[in-house]
């Protein structure tokens, strides 16, 4: 096992009817801005809960927060945290709120001249606005995390930074909430938290059984009740079992101490830059292709994927590999992910530019760094046509 260290400040509170402690989880004198995104939370109940918990307190509003972040967008909410002298921000909404709020956060009290070189530059946040968060969408697990990823309109960039400053002070779960959310993103979050799964696990293997099993449990349990969810939407014990999937897909736990790799991240990141596909439409697209292009440097943990997850053995090791990807895709098209190039317009030109920023950046990705530009070309070429 590599050495680690590890410290995860966020306080869950998980369950039917919490939004109501949010009275009780925000300091009382705070000035409160809450963040939020389009009109969901307005549909479905949980801004009602939210006014309600917080009736009487400081609270200003900003709205607008769009899937895949805007850089844009946050530097308004910038404005009116600096005019109105807000110490503490509630994201309320799915994972894109979130990432903007954190950021927000960062940007406050940013000491630099400019808050993008966080994101650009790589620059320390050294310290940031309190963040409570109600997560209205089980898939990027940015509720117990210090990750965050935003986008900029004018130079169609998606990067993201990872601060401890950011972590949430608490995340509100309730599953209840879930149930409003359309297929197309309930399909995405099942999606995104496996491959944050994998991403920390189909690497190389330094000894980790512990961190092995859980990756495993997080799996199965996602291809054991990812497509109840689509059969009987109102249950929600699935609904529950979900969100806290999502949570622990990504809250750093499964990965410590193991090697991880998160090319698909980076690449799905570019993906969505240009064309502006869903995130784990991205991932579904080239997860596959990546481990068939990186078969023999992933080969012993592709191998105890496809027996501890899927029940496949046999002698010949490229045989197993290829079934345990088929049986990832097929568990993708079975929650609803196609993942093919066509269905995003990912085509060759797309393939070129985004080989291309990874060449002028000097990026080199995954676990073994083997991949630049060109590999990453010739991965999207391997993803299904
Ligand atoms: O904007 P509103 O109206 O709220 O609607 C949202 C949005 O249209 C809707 N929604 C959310 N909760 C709902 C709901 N609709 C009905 N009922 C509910 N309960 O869902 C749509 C998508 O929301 P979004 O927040 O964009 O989705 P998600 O949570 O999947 O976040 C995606 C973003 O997170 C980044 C991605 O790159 C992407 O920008 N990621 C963040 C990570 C992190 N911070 O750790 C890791 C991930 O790998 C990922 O990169
Ligand atoms: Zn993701």
């Amino acid at each position: 096992m590599q050495n680690f260290e590890y410290c995860n400040p966020v306080r869950i509170v998980f369950g039917k009817g919490q939004i109501a402690r949010l009275a009780e989880l925000i300091p009382q004198n705070a000035k409160i801005l809450m963040t939020s995104g389009g009109s969901s939370i307005h549909h479905n109940g949980v801004y009602e809960q939210v006014m309600e918990a917080l009736r009487g307190r400081h609270l200003l509003e900003f709205r607008g927060i769009e899937p895949n972040p805007r850089y844009e967008t946050i530097m308004k909410a910038l404005k009116l945290v600096q005019a109105e002298k807000i110490d503490f921000l509630l994201s309320v909404g799915g994972g894109s709120v979130l990432d903007g709020t954190k950021f927000l956060a960062a940007a406050a009290r940013f000491e630099g001249e400019d808050p993008w070189d966080i994101l650009a530059k790589n620059a320390e946040v050294k310290t940031a606005l309190p963040i409570g968060c109600v997560m209205t969408l089980p898939a990027t697990g940015s509720e117990m995390n210090g990750f965050s990823v935003v986008s900029r309109e004018s130079t169609e960039e998606k990067l993201a930074f990872w601060s401890q400053q950011v972590f949430p002070v608490f995340s509100i779960l309730d599953p209840e909430v879930t149930k409003t959310l359309p297929n197309r993103q309930v399909s995405n979050g099942i999606v995104d938290t496996f491959v944050h799964v994998c991403e920390q696990y189909v690497t190389y293997p330094v000894d980790t059984p512990i961190q092995d099993r859980q990756a495993e449990g997080v799996l199965l349990t996602l291809v054991e009740e990812g497509p109840k969810v689509f059969a009987d939407p109102d249950n929600y014990d699935v609904r529950a079992n979900l969100f806290w999937a999502a949570t622990v897909g990504l809250n750093g736990w499964l990965g410590q101490g193991c090697v991880q790799d998160w090319a698909t991240h980076a690449i799905g990141h570019e993906i969505t830059a240009f064309t502006g596909t869903d995130h784990a439409q991205t991932l579904a697209l080239v997860l596959p292709a990546l481990w068939k292009h990186q078969r023999r440097e992933k080969e012993d943990k592709l191998v105890q994927y496809a027996k501890r997850v899927w029940n496949i053995e046999g002698e010949n090791r490229d045989a197993v590999i290829d079934a345990a990807i088929e049986k990832t895709v097929e568990f993708f098209k079975s929650v609803g992910i196609d993942a093919s190039r066509r269905a995003y317009g990912v085509t060759d030109e797309v393939c070129r530019k985004i080989a291309d920023v990874f060449l002028a950046r000097g990026t080199v990705l995954g676990e073994r760094g083997n991949i630049t530009g060109n590999e990453v070309y010739e991965i999207l070429q391997l993803a299904a046509a």
